[in-house]
């Protein structure tokens, strides 16, 4: 097998109605809708029924009020938060309390799957700051809730539409390496929990969803406008990978990045520092661009989704080590309809492999 499979680039492995991500024209439809369509229009409890229309029977038309009932229903689990897992990355700690709930492939486990980022990472964020859980409002609605279980107060109404569009923006991307890690463990039918927990898997790493920490790890050692080509530079020098660029799909900017810059500006109005920040944060992007541009100029690498979620989700209080797990209350959306296609199918995943070791021997 040649190398350039390694990354199975270009490889069709499955046929979805759920979202199409054009590389060469910065285009994202989910079930039909451009995302500039949706982000702003649509919240995310509509967005989840859009996306799992078709996949669950009986499929309620408001599925705000099973969700709310699902974030209090596993608010139970977060009594298994003890001081080994407090003192793990905040993924980690999710991961773990994610684990403790029943694989099933009905409408109530799929509305606990999606509860659960929401209500464990809120609750981890508050042990590591020390602070006691706050329990969830069924009757809020989930991004708004996020918040409020986060912070312990309730958010502003455009703190929670911000959440809100980025938790539809980030809903579902084509076959994303968490995607495709949820569709190959969902192919084996051993239950939406399991799916989950693969997608969680994936998308904790750096190339893939654990990206939005490190960029606010880069703008803090770049600290300010003037320092931004030098600190990139030796980065690069260095081999390093700029978190925030390059993606295997987009050739063009990442439509997401745009969407969630708006949502920052938005974020912004009325702020004293978000509008520093954000001019800063542009400054910096402008020199990465530059500079990515005249060391690969047959690559066209330029921005990501995970450059502006690093804003806005540090806009919006989260600590940075949590950014991947708010990643996941929105992409889990996306994984769990995934799986459900996938078992529509009727075939289990499984590739093959060209075997390059040694001819059989005798065994000594
Ligand atoms: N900074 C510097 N160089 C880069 C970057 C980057 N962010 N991205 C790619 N390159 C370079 C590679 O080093 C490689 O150089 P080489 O040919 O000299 O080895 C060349 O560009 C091509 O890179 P590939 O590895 O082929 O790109 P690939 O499509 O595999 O990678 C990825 C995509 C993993 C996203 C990569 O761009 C990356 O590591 N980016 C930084 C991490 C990041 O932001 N991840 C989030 C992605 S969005 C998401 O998953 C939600």
């Amino acid at each position: 097998m040649s190398e350039d499979y390694e990354g199975l680039e270009g490889v069709i492995a499955a046929r979805t109605v759920l979202s199409d991500v054009d590389g060469a024209a910065g285009r994202l439809i989910i079930r039909g809708f451009a995302l500039d369509a949706l982000v702003g229009n649509v919240g995310f409890e509509e967005t989840l029924g859009l996306l799992w229309a078709g996949f669950f029977d009986n499929l309620p038309a408001a599925l705000q009020p099973p969700l709310g009932a699902a974030r209090a229903e596993v608010f139970d689990e977060v009594r298994a938060l003890d001081s080994t897992l407090i003192a793990r990355t905040p993924m980690e700690a999710m991961r773990a309390l994610t684990a403790r709930l029943a694989d099933g492939d009905d409408l109530p486990t799929a509305l606990r799957l999606v509860a659960a980022p929401a209500v464990f990472t809120a609750a981890v964020i508050r042990a590591r700051a020390g602070l006691a859980p706050v329990a969830p409002s069924p009757s809020a609605g989930h991004a708004a809730d996020i918040l409020r279980m986060s912070r312990g107060s309730s958010p502003s109404p455009a703190q929670a539409a911000a959440l809100d569009a980025y938790l539809v923006s980030v809903c579902d991307h084509g076959l994303n390496a968490s995607t495709f890690a949820a569709r190959v463990v969902a192919s084996t039918r051993p239950g939406l929990t399991s799916a989950v927990l693969a997608g969680i898997g994936a998308l904790k790493g750096p190339l893939h969803g654990g990206a939005p920490g490190p960029v606010i790890d880069m703008l803090d050692a770049i600290g300010r406008p003037g320092n931004a080509r030098s600190w990139i530079e030796a980065a690069l020098e260095r081999g390093d990978r700029l978190p925030g660029f390059g993606h295997r799909i987009y050739r063009v900017r990442d439509p997401r990045a745009d969407v969630l810059k708006r949502t920052v500006r938005l974020l912004g109005d009325g702020s004293h520092e978000l509008p520093g920040r954000l001019a800063f944060a542009e400054a910096v992007e402008r020199a990465a661009l530059d500079i990515l541009k005249s060391r690969k100029p047959d690559r066209s690498l330029q921005t990501n989704v995970e450059f502006y979620t690093a804003l806005l989700l540090e806009a919006l209080g989260f600590p940075p080590a949590a950014f991947t797990c708010v990643f996941a209350m929105g992409r889990v959306a996306g994984w769990i309809a995934h799986a459900r296609e996938q078992v529509a199918t009727g075939r289990m995943v499984r590739p093959q492999s060209v075997y390059v070791g040694p001819e059989p021997r005798a065994a000594a």
